[in-house]
């Protein structure tokens, strides 16, 4: 099974980095948005937010979307599917779309939240309904764990060889597949606009330091009786970081005949916690401000594939952040968000 993200509302209070990656896209998605053309005999107008988590992210950008799309059609309806796994904490969403700043108090015609609680790798949505899909942060998720039997490697760049190239042909093969739904979901004139996290071309991924630190960690807690040898052999976080060209190259395959990518562009996400040490120099600060942004989104996936109890969880966040203190000053977690718009061939 997929694991969600920390939930009771815990990933939406650590999330500050990716509602800045998020809202480099504002532009790109007001500009989708006045393009959507409403399909009278439909009657109303669908966004989809896949991979939407607790809904802080989005909620801003989807409202920049109906704002927009009000100033041409200020009473068309407006449907907006969330699309997160089953597990996903859902309370916390719901809790947000009654909050002030709730894209459901924009003016004019109703709008109405509906919630798909599935894969994006299977059908989120009727075919041939949704004018404009968005998705944040979440596509860099695979389906499954990567390989098994990689001894403690827990990182898709920690991988070498036959395995490393086993997880690239998943990452593709779940790329593919992601976008062969949305294109059997997209209305005539539909445009997706996506980012994932992404690796510069001979650069480094994001998650390459923190993870070779948990990998450590996760070493010294197989010696010291706290994690199974086994678990940790057969584990690798089902994440992948892709190069521009791994995003290009389904578009130069089958689906390039369906779908038309319009715009890639790699954007360098600032790190609010690099930021923070370097105007104020407070290696815990550092530690803390990371430590829960990255156990927001890791945990529940750590706790699952290694088998870890609540004991073993806490002493491993423990570690990273005693390990991140330690290495302040040399310490990068610096994200890249691919962003793509991507419109259906009609
Ligand atoms: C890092 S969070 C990003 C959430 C939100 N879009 C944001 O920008 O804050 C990744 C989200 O993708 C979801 N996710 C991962 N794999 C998924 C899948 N196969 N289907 C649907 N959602 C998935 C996770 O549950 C999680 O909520």
């Amino acid at each position: 099974m997929l694991r969600p993200m920390e939930g009771g509302g815990v990933y939406d209070h650590h999330n500050e980095y990716q509602m800045r990656g998020g809202l480099l896209h504002a532009d790109l998605i007001a500009t989708a948005a006045s393009e959507i053309l409403p399909d009278d005999r439909r009657g109303s107008v669908v966004l989809v937010d896949y991979g939407c988590a607790q809904g802080r992210v989005s909620n801003p950008l989807i409202r920049t979307a109906i704002e927009r799309l009000r100033r041409a059609y200020p009473d068309v309806p407006v449907q907006v599917y969330h699309n997160d796994l089953l597990t996903n904490d859902w309370a916390s969403l719901f809790d947000r779309l009654r909050s002030e700043d709730s894209y459901l108090t924009v003016a004019g015609g109703p709008v109405t939240p509906l919630v798909s609680a599935t894969s994006f790798y299977e059908p989120v949505a009727p075919r041939g309904i949704v004018d404009l899909g968005l998705s944040f942060a979440a596509i860099q998720w695979l389906s499954s764990p990567g390989p098994r039997g990689c001894g403690s490697a827990l990182y898709f760049d920690q991988l070498e060889h036959g395995p490393r190239a086993e997880m690239a042909r998943q990452a593709h093969a779940d790329w593919t597949r992601f976008l062969e739904r949305r294109a059997d979901e997209l209305a005539p004139g539909g445009r997706l606009v996506l980012d994932m996290m992404g690796v510069p071309d001979g650069g480094t991924a994001a998650g390459h330091q923190a993870w070779q630190l948990v990998r450590d960690i996760c070493e010294g807690m197989q010696r010291d009786g706290l994690l199974e040898a086994a678990r940790l052999d057969d584990y690798v976080l089902p994440v992948y970081e892709r190069s521009a060209d791994e995003v290009r190259r389904p578009f130069g395959e089958a689906i390039g005949a369906r779908l038309r990518l319009e715009h890639l562009a790699l954007v360098p996400v600032r790190s609010p916690f690099t930021e923070r040490y370097r105007a104020d120099g407070d290696a815990g600060a550092l530690a803390v401000g990371f430590v829960g942004f990255f156990r927001a989104f890791s945990e529940p996936s750590l706790r699952d594939g290694l088998g870890l109890d609540d004991g073993a969880v806490e002493e491993l966040y423990r570690r990273l952040a005693e390990r991140i203190e330690a290495a302040a000053a040399g310490f990068v977690f610096d994200v890249h968000a691919l962003t793509l718009v991507i419109s259906r061939i009609d």
